[in-house]
Parts: C-alpha cells; sequence; structure tokens
C-alpha cells in the first residue's frame, strides 16, 4: 500500500510515521511519499522519520518529491495537509482580522474565511489533478478548513474524499476520561460541521451517560472544555461544545485576549517552526528530540490565550497526550484497505444525515467505514439555536466556494458579511481590501 502525503514537509508528519510504525497489521502502507513545495522542509522532516525509523525492521520506505503528479500517480492513499500561504499567511489572516476588531483564527470566523478563500483554488486543483491520475485513490482531507476544503475537493472527487479533524475525537477522549468510561466502547452523538460541533450523548453500555456529566459540576469543572466554558453555560446547553465554540460564545473576551496578546498564534508558530526547520539544517542537530521538544511546546500554547479569558488555566497534562490526528488517519486508512468496519467522526457529504443541509453539504458526524469508503449516520435533529449557527456558517462557505469559483470580489464580501462573527458590511469590504493586499493568493478576486 502507497501513501502519498501532500503537505509532507509539514511539522505533524512524524505523529503520522509514528503510527504507520507501530501498524503491524496485513495491508498495512509499505510505502510513503512525501510532497512538498518546499524541498528544504522536506529534509528537514525525513531526518525525523529516519530517527523514528531506526531499528524498526519493515520501516515504510519513504520518498521525497517536489513533483505533485509523480507524487499521485500509483497513490492509494493520498493525505493532503497543505498550508497555503504558510504561516506568514496565517499570521496575516489573524492580525487582519484583528486589527477590524473580528476574530482572527486559523480556521473560524474572517481569519477562516480569508484561508478558505486562499486554500480552496489549490485543493481543487489537487482534487482535479487526483481524479485524473490516481483514480482509484482515498484522499483525506487534513487542510483547513478542513470542512470547506473537504467539500470543494469533493466536487471532483465525490465521496472519494473524506476530511479528518482530531479535536471531536479529543472532545471525546477527555469526556470519556471525566465520566470513567472506555472511549474505544462508547457511542459519541456528536454533529455539525468541523469546528462547529456538539457532543449531545455518550452511550456506553446501553446508557447515556452524559447526563451524568451535566450534572454533576465538580467532574464538569475537571476537563477542558468544561473550564473553558463553565459549568453553567454547559448546564444551559445541555450538550459540549466544540472547543471552538468558545470563539462564538466568549467572541468578545477572546477577541480581546487575541488582539491585546504580544503575537497571534500563527506570529508565535511561525517563529517557533522557523527557528525547527532552520536547527534541522545543522549536521548533527538531534532530529526527534529537537521535533519532540517543538511539538510539546506547541501542544502546551495551543488555545492558552482562550483559556486566560476563560481562567480556565493550564492545560491538564492528560490532555496534552497525542492520538487523535494519526490515530484517526490510520483508523481510517485501515477500514478502507482492509474492510475493517469502524466508527469515526468525518467530514463527509451530508446524504441526509443532518436535517436541514443539503445532501452534499459537507458534515461532520459519525460515519461508518468499510472498504466502500465513509458512510454518515443519521443524527438526531441538532436543538434550533445549533441549526441556526451551521445554517449559517455552510452559507458563508458556499459564498467562499462561489467567490473561489467565479472570481467574484462581491461573493468574497459577501461571505465575511453574512458571518455571525463579522458585525458590518462595511467591515466585511475592507477585509477583502485588506485580505487582498497581503495575499498574492487571493489575486484572482475581481
Ligand atoms: C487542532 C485542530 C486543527 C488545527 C490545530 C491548530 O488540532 O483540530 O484543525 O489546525 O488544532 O493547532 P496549532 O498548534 O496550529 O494552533
Ligand atoms: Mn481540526
Amino acid at each position: 500500500m502507497r501513501l502519498t502525503v501532500l503537505g509532507g514537509g509539514g511539522f505533524r508528519l512524524p505523529l503520522v510515521y509514528g503510527a504507520l510504525l507501530g501498524d503491524r497489521t496485513e495491508g498495512r502502507i509499505t510505502r510513503l511519499v512525501l510532497h512538498d513545495v518546499d524541498a528544504g522542509r522536506l529534509g528537514a522532516v525525513a531526518r525525523v522519520l529516519a530517527d523514528q525509523a531506526a531499528g524498526v525492521p519493515d520501516a515504510p520506505e519513504v520518498t521525497l518529491t517536489t513533483d505533485l503528479d509523480e507524487a499521485l500517480r500509483g497513490a492509494d492513499f493520498v493525505f493532503s495537509a497543505i498550508r497555503v500561504g504558510g504561516l506568514e499567511g496565517r499570521a496575516a489572516d489573524e492580525r487582519i482580522a484583528l486589527a477590524e476588531g473580528v476574530l482572527g483564527q486559523e480556521t473560524v470566523g474572517a481569519g477562516g474565511i480569508a484561508y478558505g478563500l486562499r486554500t480552496v483554488p489549490v485543493a481543487e486543483e489537487i482534487a482535479r489533478r487526483t481524479a485524473r491520475l490516481a483514480p482509484g485513490a482515498w484522499v483525506i482531507n487534513f487542510t483547513n478548513p478542513a470542512g470547506l476544503v473537504t467539500e470543494a475537493m469533493s466536487r471532483h472527487l465525490g465521496d472519494r474524499v473524506i476530511g479528518i479533524c482530531d479535536s471531536p475525537v479529543g472532545l471525546g477522549r477527555r469526556v470519556a476520561r471525566t465520566l470513567g468510561i472506555d472511549p474505544e466502547t462508547a457511542w459519541f452523538d456528536y454533529a455539525g460541521l468541523n469546528h462547529l460541533g456538539w457532543l449531545r450523548g455518550v452511550r456506553a453500555a446501553g446508557r447515556d451517560e452524559l447526563p451524568r456529566l451535566l450534572a454533576d459540576r465538580e467532574l464538569l469543572g475537571s476537563f477542558e472544555e468544561g473550564r473553558l466554558f463553565g459549568a453553567d453555560w454547559l448546564q444551559s446547553l445541555g450538550a459540549i461544545p466544540n472547543e471552538y465554540l468558545h470563539y462564538y460564545y466568549f467572541n468578545r473576551e477572546t477577541v480581546r485576549a487575541y488582539r491585546d496578546a504580544e503575537r497571534t498564534r500563527g506570529a508565535f508558530l511561525r517563529e517557533q517552526q522557523g527557528r525547527f526547520y532552520r536547527e534541522m539544517e545543522r549536521p548533527g542537530a538531534p532530529a526527534l528530540e529537537t521535533w519532540d521538544r517543538t511539538r510539546a511546546e506547541r501542544e502546551a500554547t495551543y488555545m492558552a490565550h482562550n483559556r486566560e479569558a476563560a481562567g480556565a488555566g493550564e492545560r491538564a497534562a492528560s490532555d496534552l497526550e497525542s492520538g487523535g490526528y494519526e490515530k484517526v488517519a490510520l483508523a481510517l486508512m485501515g477500514a478502507i484497505a482492509q474492510d475493517r468496519r469502524t466508527t469515526l467522526i468525518l467530514n463527509v457529504r451530508n446524504r441526509g444525515a443532518l436535517a436541514p443541509l443539503d445532501a452534499d453539504a459537507v458534515v461532520e458526524v459519525p460515519c461508518l467505514v468499510d472498504a466502500n469508503g465513509a458512510h454518515p449516520v443519521s443524527v438526531s435533529p441538532l436543538p434550533g439555536h445549533a441549526t441556526g449557527l451551521v445554517c449559517a456558517v455552510k452559507a458563508v462557505e458556499r459564498e467562499v466556494l462561489a467567490a473561489a469559483e467565479s472570481g467574484s470580489r462581491e461573493r468574497a464580501v459577501a461571505a465575511f458579511a453574512l458571518h455571525p462573527l463579522v458585525d458590518s458590511v462595511a467591515v466585511a469590504r475592507r477585509l477583502v481590501d485588506a485580505y487582498s493586499a497581503a495575499h498574492p493568493g487571493l489575486g484572482y478576486l475581481r
């Protein structure tokens, strides 16, 4: 089995490779092709992978390339994990929105729209080429904003593209641990869009255990989402929101915290990651050790400003263990390649799973996965407030797709203006001007 990773010079690659090294099943990945537009980054990551593979028998063979077509040909699976515009672009997405007093974040609000406008044309080109050069391949999309980008790619690949995010897994794992139940056997009733979902129930041995959590303020105060949102609000909602909903429910506080911060997350990562890649150029640098230290620092500071704004304190050590991102990816590939039936929360075309949205809208819901792909499970309706948000944000995503397709500046303005976290059409117009000036990737808007 051959896996191609687009964005193969990315920092999270060693997580995926670590999971591949631990996979002893028949039909596992034996060849890994890493593609990146930056050969230097590829080399850096390859050094970490070589350290990881030392002493592991039958480690997957790693090939590096900067030629996209060569990378795609012969692939059984394609992971798309690119960052159009790099961390420089992410920092600009954040900074420009915050300067207008609205949320500047990687995937949410104005920042996420800018990132989407930049990424969709590139993702669609990748999808078109994959359909041509590797028509039998399954594409697993990690590229953010993952729901929107998966929907863009599905226009060319149909249900052969499946989007992944680790946040629902992380949420499920934290809630299960708090309740003292095994996350492997529990059923998580989670639904919404990527970074915009709610956990409404946790079924174990035929019983919904979530009401027990919602009734216990002490338990609610003992895990990340409980501390972030506060017990009162979780009890009002009667559900546990994805951590990204903190940007909606406490928008004013997060915008203030982000604006007052010395650096945005993107600017911090630009420096931190820049240091890592430079360090990797030094002969004899301890690759795996340096990567691991950088990773630990990155994870420990994840959403630090939100936690600060919420008075949530440090991130619990138990939440720092990895296991989301790469585990979902491996489980998904195994289920498809070996027809090992499993259930995973994934981003797929709706096909009736989530009532108010049309069949082609990509949603994030539990899916049954087997050799035929990911089949969304129909879920109970979202409550009115959640339906409202989901429909509003999906409408914004559709404006982004329309803008990318037509090159229409007006559609791009509409995308910003219709977002629930952008409070004026005038702001939307200025955002389009400022983002167009900052990002060469938005030159297509007329
Ligand atoms: C989570 C989300 C990803 C997101 C990442 C950002 O893992 O699910 O979609 O890209 O956080 O983390 P970062 O360290 O880049 O701020
Ligand atoms: Mn995500």
